[in-house]
């Protein structure tokens, strides 16, 4: 990343392509969020249980051209009218980042615009940010403690200042979404596991099955995930294996998950000394995650900040919208088409 001195504003694009969905979107300084259009490969990967990543690749190259017509023209926005493209430079799947880099640098190369590769999950850490916030409510500024839990990363982020990120707890083994995933998919559920999982477990007893909250018995904001999968497995064995018995495990291990996270949130705050909590990515999505934790901090004294639904999954908009934030510090990338399958957030330069 180089830095120039002027700041530059107007509309900027967002490309996401890190995984399974190809997001478009145009956010601009003091408008907010122009045009957004996502297409999910959810249906093309179903089949396999899982992302295919040369699949989604290709399908990204399908979807990408069309999607950044359909977003221009839902924003009345000529192609002209952008005045940065921002897209996913990292962390993800290689082929699925290329094809938004090369799309994305090619269009700023044609259009004579600077290009900024964004962190992926620096995208889901300002997404809430997208969002007005409530009359009466403490608009989301730093110092916050981030949540994210994806099918990638449970990470609890320290935000100093945006760009100053300190991670405070990650998962040493599977992810709080592929949890989710995982565990669903051994019950038959279908893929992706996460939202099928919570909603068959609307209609469970949470007294029927009780899971472990992993890691919880010690200090520390790591967390371990896949005993849970395991614990799941032998109790799904040994049942009737009856839709009634599929909602009262998925329940039970939907309560594991969520007083897990929600116990670490609290003591990352309790060590940061903040008192604003962001809560995205996927699992972000999960209504018992965002109603346990919004409750906790009317209890507790701390402010939750959370993205619409539509947010909290992968999307072109948190990239736009994080690219417009680093376009402003002049914090644009070079001419090439480099990404970073693997990226430490830690990394990323302050925005002054
Ligand atoms: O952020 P995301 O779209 O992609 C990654 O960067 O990984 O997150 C997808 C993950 C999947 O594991 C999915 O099952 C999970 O988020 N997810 C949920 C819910 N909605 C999505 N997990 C639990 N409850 C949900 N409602
Ligand atoms: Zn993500």
């Amino acid at each position: 990343m180089t830095d120039s001195k002027a700041p530059l504003q107007g509309p900027v694009l967002g490309i996401e392509s890190s995984c399974d969905e190809t997001g478009v979107a145009v956010y601009e300084s003091g408008r907010g969020l122009l045009a957004h259009a996502l297409y999910s490969q959810i249906a093309l990967h179903a089949e396999y249980g899982g992302v295919v990543p040369e699949l989604a690749s290709r399908d990204h190259v399908r979807k990408l051209l069309p999607l950044l017509r359909q977003t221009l023209a839902e924003g009345g926005l000529k192609i002209s009218d952008l005045s940065a493209v921002a897209y996913t430079a990292g962390p993800g799947l290689i082929g699925a980042l290329l094809v938004g880099a090369s799309v994305a640098r090619s269009l700023a190369w044609a259009l004579e615009i600077p290009a900024i590769g964004v962190h992926h999950m620096e995208g889901h850490l300002l997404a809430p940010l997208l969002e007005e916030s409530a009359p009466g409510t403490e608009p989301l500024a730093p110092p916050f403690v981030a949540l994210l839990v994806s099918g990638g990363h449970s990470l609890l982020v320290g935000v100093d200042r945006i760009g100053s990120y300190t991670i405070l707890g990650d998962t040493l083994d599977d992810a709080a979404g592929e949890a989710f995933d995982k565990t669903a998919k051994l019950m038959g559920l279908p893929y992706p596991g996460g939202p099928a999982l919570a909603k068959i477990a609307e209609d469970g007893d949470p007294k029927a099955y009780r899971f472990s909250r992993p890691m919880t018995d010690r200090p520390g904001l790591d967390f371990s995930f896949s005993g849970l999968k395991t614990q799941v497995l032998m109790a799904w064995r040994d049942s009737n294996r009856t839709d009634f018995t599929k909602a009262n495990i998925a329940r039970g291990f939907e309560e594991a998950i969520v007083e897990t996270l929600a116990i670490k949130c609290r003591r990352a705050l309790a060590q940061t000394g903040y008192r604003r909590l962001v809560v995205s990515g996927g699992v972000g999505a999960n209504k018992r995650l965002r109603t346990q934790l919004a409750h906790a901090g009317q209890r507790e004294g701390f402010h939750t900040y959370f993205p619409r639904l539509a947010f909290c999954t992968d999307n072109g908009a948190m990239i736009a919208l994080a690219g417009s934030i680093r376009l402003a510090a002049g914090q644009t990338t070079g001419p090439e088409i480099k990404v970073l399958p693997r990226w430490d957030l830690q990394t990323l330069p302050e925005v002054p």
